[in-house]
């Protein structure tokens, strides 16, 4: 009989603007090291990000950022058995860079390597929590690159009911901010600045919330608060915040009466949620208040963003099947429902 060494995996996230890693210790079941890198001020005046910059900013980062998380550990690479990177969706740059260090390193050290879903990731970390969520569960993942919510029936079974037909509510946060001049990233600004603002000022659409299916778009609620930014004559900081307060509530509002129809319809009592979006403190406490007979689950702030510890994490479920392969089977688009074909 073989027995399953429980193992140290060091996790790498490259697949937009942060540059994650962390190590995972499936024996302790505690994340035993962890660092991140934010590239944003690097994109910031170029309102997004640029895909080019982004890769040559991870290649430069990801090798001292995964020494560091080693030394911070009080191991030696050698302690490592495992090597988890985010293998998509995201940018082809990006992707490729964490993709061929991870292989690199599981060639040299001789240890299995294996490629795993962003979204899935942002899901799973989920299950690190005290108390945890457990399958079958609802998912609602809000971040830059997508807003999906899914039937999350077991392990690697997701049905995705609903998804943007256009903008990502992140992309939509972001491109807010950027109509505001705010900034980059959109999302942390607009919940600053909305916590100054009246969220009754500006009555903006609450988007396809009298369809009768669980999509979301929100690039006419964008441009509905480009075209009221225009219509003021005299800009000033306290109309912007009336506009970031109005905006912030009208997406908070369109994610609870679709998430509250979907509970309804599949019957499920817990709800997960994860990405960046997940990160704002009104969305939360929106989804909190609205659903108060479900259980909701939450990662911490810092684990809703982009991060190595959930790429890390979420390996530990797949680790078992991994191989040494030198594949760099990276892939920018990978819908969460197809994750058993990767
Ligand atoms: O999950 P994430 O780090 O990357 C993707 O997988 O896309 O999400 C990034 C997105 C950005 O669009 C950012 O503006 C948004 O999450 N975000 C927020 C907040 N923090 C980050 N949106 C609203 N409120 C926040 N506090
Ligand atoms: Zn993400």
């Amino acid at each position: 009989m073989t027995i399953f060494k429980l193992m140290k995996i060091l996790g790498i996230e490259t697949s937009c603007d942060e540059t994650g890693v962390a190590i995972f210790d499936m024996d302790t079941n505690i994340i035993i090291s962890e660092q991140l890198y934010s590239q944003a001020s690097k994109h910031a005046e170029y309102g997004g990000v640029v895909p080019e910059l982004a890769s040559r900013d991870h290649l430069k980062k990801l090798i001292p950022l995964i020494d560091l998380a080693i030394e911070k550990s009080g191991q030696d690479l050698k302690a490592i058995d495992a090597i988890a990177y985010t293998a998509g969706p995201g940018l082809r740059g990006p992707l490729l860079i964490g993709a061929s260090t991870a292989k690199a390193i599981s060639m040299s050290l001789k240890i299995p390597c294996i490629g795993i879903h962003h979204m899935e990731a942002h899901l799973l970390i989920n299950l690190l929590e005290n108390p945890a969520p457990s399958f079958p569960f609802l998912t609602l993942l809000i971040s830059g690159g997508h807003c999906l919510l899914i039937n999350a029936k077991a392990l690697g079974d997701y049905e995705i009911l609903g998804q943007t037909l256009d903008d990502a509510v992140g992309e939509a946060f972001d491109k807010v901010a950027k109509i505001l001049n705010l900034g980059y990233p959109g999302g942390p600004l607009i919940e600053s600045l909305a916590k100054e603002g009246n969220p009754e000022s500006f009555n903006f659409p609450r988007p396809m919330t009298n369809k009768k299916n669980f999509d979301f778009s929100f690039s006419g609620l964008k441009t509905a608060v480009y075209y009221e930014f225009k219509k003021i004559k005299q800009i000033d900081d306290s109309k912007k915040a009336d506009l970031a307060a109005s905006f912030q509530a009208a997406v908070a509002d369109t994610l609870l009466i679709k998430t509250k129809e979907a509970m309804e319809a599949t019957n499920l009592e817990e709800l997960v949620i994860g990405g960046g979006v997940a990160s704002n403190k009104h969305i939360r406490s929106k989804l909190i208040e609205g659903l108060e007979d479900k259980k909701i689950f939450f990662p911490p702030i810092n684990r809703c963003t982009d991060n190595g510890a959930m790429i890390a994490y979420a390996s530990s479920f797949y680790i078992k099947n991994a191989k040494e392969n030198l594949d760099l089977d990276i892939k920018p688009r990978w819908p969460l429902s197809e994750i058993a074909n990767g």
